[in-house]
């Protein structure tokens, strides 16, 4: 049995998911116990330089390098409070923790460009193939050093370094969490942007015919639209109910489904390169076009959400799953899901809280796992998801006792 705390921010930069977990086993026999979770907000002033960092904004080294570690000691932050979170709860005696896994914040992801390597690859002798890119910030090493605790971060680069997305990275977590004897299901997150694993029922060689990939923007764009539409006094729509009262605009919603991205077969990923506030801002003149409202326009982003979704279901798993199983933020959202239900009728559509695991720290408790994954040498990525081309070790691990 290990004591793990998972951090997770993810491309809604809405705050820092913390879930400490109690983690047995490895693979078929792993099971966790989540003995507290919570989320703390970025403080405004660290909110707002991701977002315009994310959006492209330039940054001179030593900005960058103040951002990395502002990032990295609201994580540390994070873990201790998370702790004292426990301490506080009642429980008779808290044994320490052994290890913290911090995803760390997005702020640049570019997948792998596939036709150049296809291109490179016809050139013999001289492949150079076109690696992807990510970069989290918040190092792991101020973390451990911070925290005193062994910490695993930079999860994806390992994946990328062998032709992979480096995302996602939760799909061989949710095959061993989330999957069932005799229903496939598809696990749907849905963050600022959509992901999605599926998972066959649990029968013969069902772990190598697990895929998964992004789906496309989750609540990134109504996100940006209700800042832009309140001049920045609201963050997200409360219970979808702004884009509940408005009418979709089915046309535009067919028009931005033609993008490459929501054509192109897996393996694939996003970010907010793509779906971030250039994306919005021509959605935005799509929209007065067609003289669509504030509410308008809300009904008709979350509808490219549902609608990516199920167009992606439709063209890409090797069948329709029995049930959708959602998490993220996006679960909360009524709207949403009630749309996403309407698009996939008769397929039930339920959240991870019906199978036991908190939709809102689903990611946070995956990257624990990953960390525990680590420290074991155990691959946490699946090739066949990421496109990598071997299952290999992900994230680094800092030791506090290195660091001077
Ligand atoms: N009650 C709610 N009603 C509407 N939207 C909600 C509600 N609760 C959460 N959300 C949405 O969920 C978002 C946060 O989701 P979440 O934390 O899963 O995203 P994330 O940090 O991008 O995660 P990740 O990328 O790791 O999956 C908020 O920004 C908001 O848009
Ligand atoms: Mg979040």
């Amino acid at each position: 049995m290990v004591r793990v705390i998972g951090l997770m921010s993810g491309t809604s930069v809405d705050g820092i998911d913390a879930a400490l977990v109690e983690i047995t086993g490895l693979d078929v026999d792993l099971k966790f116990e989540l003995l507290a979770a919570h989320t703390f907000n970025y403080p405004e002033y660290l909110r707002e330089q991701i977002l315009d960092c994310c959006a492209g904004a330039a940054l001179s080294m030593g900005q960058l390098a103040a951002l990395d570690n502002a990032i990295a000691s609201e994580f540390a932050l994070a873990a201790r409070q998370i702790q004292a979170v426990e301490a506080d709860s009642g429980a008779p005696n808290h044994p320490p923790v052994d290890l913290i896994g911090s995803h760390g914040q997005t702020v640049y992801h570019q997948p792998p460009n596939r036709q150049e390597n296809h291109r490179a690859r016809k050139q013999e002798g001289n492949y150079l193939p076109a690696l992807g890119y990510t970069l989290q910030l918040g190092r792991g090493e101020v973390i451990a050093k911070l925290c005193d605790l062994k910490t695993v971060s930079n999860f994806r680069a390992a994946d990328i370094a062998v032709g992979g997305h480096g995302a996602p990275i939760v799909p061989k977590v949710d095959a061993y969490l989330l999957s069932h004897p005799t229903k496939h299901r598809c696990i749907q997150n849905l963050g600022g942007i959509g992901n999605v694993t599926y998972l066959p029922a649990r029968q013969g060689n069902w772990l190598e015919k697990v895929c998964g990939w992004d789906t496309g923007p989750g609540n990134a764009l109504l996100d940006l639209a209700v800042m832009h539409l309140t001049e920045g006094k609201k963050t997200y729509d409360q219970d979808g109910s702004w884009a509940a009262s408005g009418n979709r605009c089915e046309t535009l919603v067919e028009k931005w489904l033609g993008l490459d991205f929501f054509q192109t077969p897996p393996p694939k990923s996003t970010g907010r390169e793509l779906f971030g506030l250039d994306f919005l801002k021509q959605c935005l003149v799509e929209c007065q076009a067609y003289q669509l409202t504030p509410a308008d326009i809300l009904a008709t982003l979350a509808e490219l959400t549902t609608t990516s979704i199920v167009h992606s279901y439709r063209n890409f798993l090797p069948q329709m799953p029995d049930e959708v199983i959602l998490c993220g933020g996006g679960s909360r959202n009524p709207y949403l899901r009630q749309r996403l239900q309407a698009r996939l009728e008769p397929i039930p559509v339920l959240t991870t809280d019906h199978l036991g695991v908190d939709g809102d720290f689903k990611e946070a408790i995956a990257i624990a796992i990953l960390a525990h994954w680590r420290i074991l040498d155990f691959p946490g990525n699946l090739p066949r998801v990421t496109g990598a081309k071997k299952a290999v070790n992900l994230g680094n691990i800092y030791l506090p006792t290195t660091i001077i």
